[in-house]
């Protein structure tokens, strides 16, 4: 058909999701969107402007006026490089909070579908082969045991020279989530036709040749 591929890979935090799609994307030559980056994004705009997260057309309101560019491996935010703000707990628990609200991800939705450009698309978040990209040509979820997801967002922060506890990262795993699975709009759950991808055993480089492997069969046909 004439329609323009996507690769869409939805999974669990740590659970690999953007490492895996941004090498798929670099080996296909595809562009590549971080949707979840867009969530923290609302929620960092949030907390600078003491915005309270509770006030839906508000943060809405801030949703729609992201001034964002995405270069290479990092995001700027009015031309400032918010790489490792977003990263942050705060933000990444706010970032949770805040994509439960409806009108926030309708806010969204848009702007990640413009993504959808010749030759290809790679993305990963919750929703990105049941919401934003229904008719996407390959659906992944990705996933791993919990205990395995800490370790690596552990060693992830450790390496970075950030202290970090195994225990609360854990915690903090369980809580988003428990948060993302149960609410109302967008869930995190495996899509009917999206192919499972379970990494607790497996590496990167198994994880990108499964996901190529996937997208040749996908092609062929
Ligand atoms: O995007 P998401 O939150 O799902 O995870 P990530 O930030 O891409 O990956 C979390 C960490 O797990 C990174 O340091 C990866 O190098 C590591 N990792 C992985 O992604 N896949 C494996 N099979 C093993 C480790
Ligand atoms: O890297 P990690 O998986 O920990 O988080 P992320 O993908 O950057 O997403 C941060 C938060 O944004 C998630 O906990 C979700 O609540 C939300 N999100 C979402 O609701 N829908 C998406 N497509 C992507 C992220």
């Amino acid at each position: 058909s004439g329609t323009i591929p996507v690769i869409t890979i939805d999974g669990p935090s740590a659970s690999g999701k953007g490492t895996v799609a941004q090498i798929v994307a670099r080996r296909l030559a595809y562009h590549y969107l971080d949707s979840g980056a867009l969530y923290r994004l609302v929620a960092l705009v949030a907390i600078r402007s003491n915005t309270d997260c509770a006030n839906e057309s508000a943060i809405t309101n801030l949703a729609l006026h992201l001034d964002v560019n995405f270069d290479g491996s990092s995001v700027r935010l009015n031309g400032e490089d918010v790489s490792d703000a977003l990263r942050s707990e705060q933000c990444s628990k706010l970032a949770s909070i805040i994509a439960g609200q409806s009108a926030v991800r309708a806010a969204l939705l848009q702007r990640q579908r413009a993504f959808r450009q010749s030759p290809g698309l790679v993305t990963d978040g919750r929703d990105m082969g049941s919401a934003v990209f229904p008719d996407a040509s390959l659906k992944i979820f990705l996933t791993a045991s919990a205990e395995e997801r800490a370790r690596r967002r552990y060693k992830q922060l450790i390496e970075k020279g950030i202290n970090a506890n195994m225990q609360s990262i854990l915690q903090d795993i369980y809580e988003r989530d428990t948060r993302d699975s149960n609410r109302d709009i967008s869930p995190l759950r495996q899509e009917v036709d999206a192919k499972l991808l379970d990494t607790t055993f497996l590496s990167i480089e198994d994880a990108v040749n499964e996901v190529l492997r996937l997208h040749n069969a996908v092609c062929k046909n």
